[in-house]
């Protein structure tokens, strides 16, 4: 067909990656694993590389994105890279005001009210955001046949921020808008939508070789007003990738309930956290999209026979899966143990090769 995930892709390279062909749910020689947040505090040589430079500072530095990017791949054998950035890139190149504060998250000036405040987010074109191009293909030439992922923040997670200013942990700012003022609430998401589909564009552009679009907070809403509220604008996003012919993972934390509508909303791979078992969860998604997860992140502090126990136990229910990319139920903490990550690539690897029929 004309499709571009249709053509054979370079046997060996990073389309034929064991990464890209189970987020296809194709067959390929073991599971593929890689970490949220693989890239981050839990490494000594990234908190040295990033120890006098701010954190937006270093999302616009090619060098030190494309540094930091390489860091876990080389040091723990992951199946995939994933560009150092954070999801509020997209909306500082939009010219919102905003800090990525260390220890809190991103911190927003003058937080979303009006029209006004929504029509001021400026659609962004690759000019906005060359760094991420130029890091992107930077990475592209130096990973070779290791895949690079692309990523953003879906609308429901980035208006979550820019309408509270800063991390909430109820999203009541939030959810009043979405219920008092519907209309803003679709004006702020639609745009938002726009901004999110144009950063990713600009990634696929330079060559990733999937991207993830991160509804971290989506689970604090009920199926109902997601299906009413979120959806359409994820799934815009989703949509406005379609010809990109890369694959499309969509993730969410406490997602449980959301699982059959997130995967609706368009992606090829559905992210689960740990409340979920994979067999569960593939029940809810279907026969048709892969999954990926879902080591509980806290696990990793366990006695190691916990977490090798844990690792078979998400193997054996990813098996019901018609595609299984192995990853944690959400990032990394800060204070892991980072030998324990490259223990668990290698148990991964070591296990699902064994058993032979991925
Ligand atoms: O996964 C990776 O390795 C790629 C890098 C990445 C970062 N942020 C780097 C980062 C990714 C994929 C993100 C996405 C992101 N950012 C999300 C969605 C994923 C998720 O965790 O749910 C969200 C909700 C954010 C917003 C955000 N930015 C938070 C909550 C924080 C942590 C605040 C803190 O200090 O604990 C940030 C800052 C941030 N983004 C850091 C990193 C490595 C820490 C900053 C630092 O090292 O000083």
């Amino acid at each position: 067909g004309a499709d571009a995930r249709d053509e054979d892709p370079r046997p060996g390279g990073p389309a034929d990656s064991p990464f890209v062909r189970a987020c296809r749910r194709q067959p390929g020689p073991h599971t593929p694993v890689w970490f949220m947040r693989q890239a981050g505090r839990s490494l000594p040589e990234y908190r040295a590389i990033r120890a006098n430079v701010g954190m937006l500072e270093s999302c616009r530095r090619p060098d030190l994105v494309t540094e930091i990017t390489l860091q876990p791949v080389r040091r723990h054998a992951v199946d995939a890279a994933i560009l150092f950035s954070d999801i509020v890139v997209p909306v500082a190149a939009a010219g919102v005001d905003l800090d990525i504060v260390p220890g809190t998250g991103p911190v927003v000036a003058e937080p979303v009210r009006t029209l006004t405040d929504v029509e001021r987010i400026r659609p962004i074109t690759r000019d906005d955001v060359s760094y991420v191009d130029e890091a992107v293909r930077m990475l592209v030439a130096e990973l070779g046949d290791t895949p690079l992922i692309g990523f953003a923040g879906a609308p429901f997670t980035l208006a979550s921020y820019l309408v509270e200013g800063g991390p909430s942990r109820t999203h009541a700012k939030t959810k009043a808008l979405m219920y008092g003022q519907p209309e803003l609430w679709h004006a702020l998401c639609g745009r938002l939508a726009e901004v999110t589909l144009a950063f990713l564009r600009v990634q696929v552009a330079a060559g990733v070789s999937a991207v993830q679009l991160f509804d971290s907070w989506a689970g604090a809403l009920s199926e109902a007003d997601y299906r009413r509220f979120v959806l359409p604008h994820s799934a815009g996003v989703l949509a406005g990738l379609a010809d990109a012919g890369v694959p499309r993972i969509h993730f969410g934390v406490g997602t449980g309930e959301l699982l059959t509508a997130m995967g609706e909303a368009g992606a090829d791979v559905v992210g689960v956290d740990w409340r979920t078992p994979l067999d569960v969860a593939t029940g809810r998604i279907g026969p048709d999209r892969a999954v990926q997860g879902n080591l509980d992140p806290c696990v990793l502090f366990a006695p190691w026979p916990v977490v090798e126990a844990e690792v078979r136990r998400i193997l054996e229910q990813g098996r019901a899966a018609p595609g299984h990319v192995f990853n944690l139920g959400h990032g990394v903490l800060p204070e892991t143990d980072p030998d324990v990550l490259t223990r668990v690539v290698a148990l991964v690897h070591e296990l699902s090769a064994q058993s032979g029929d991925r």
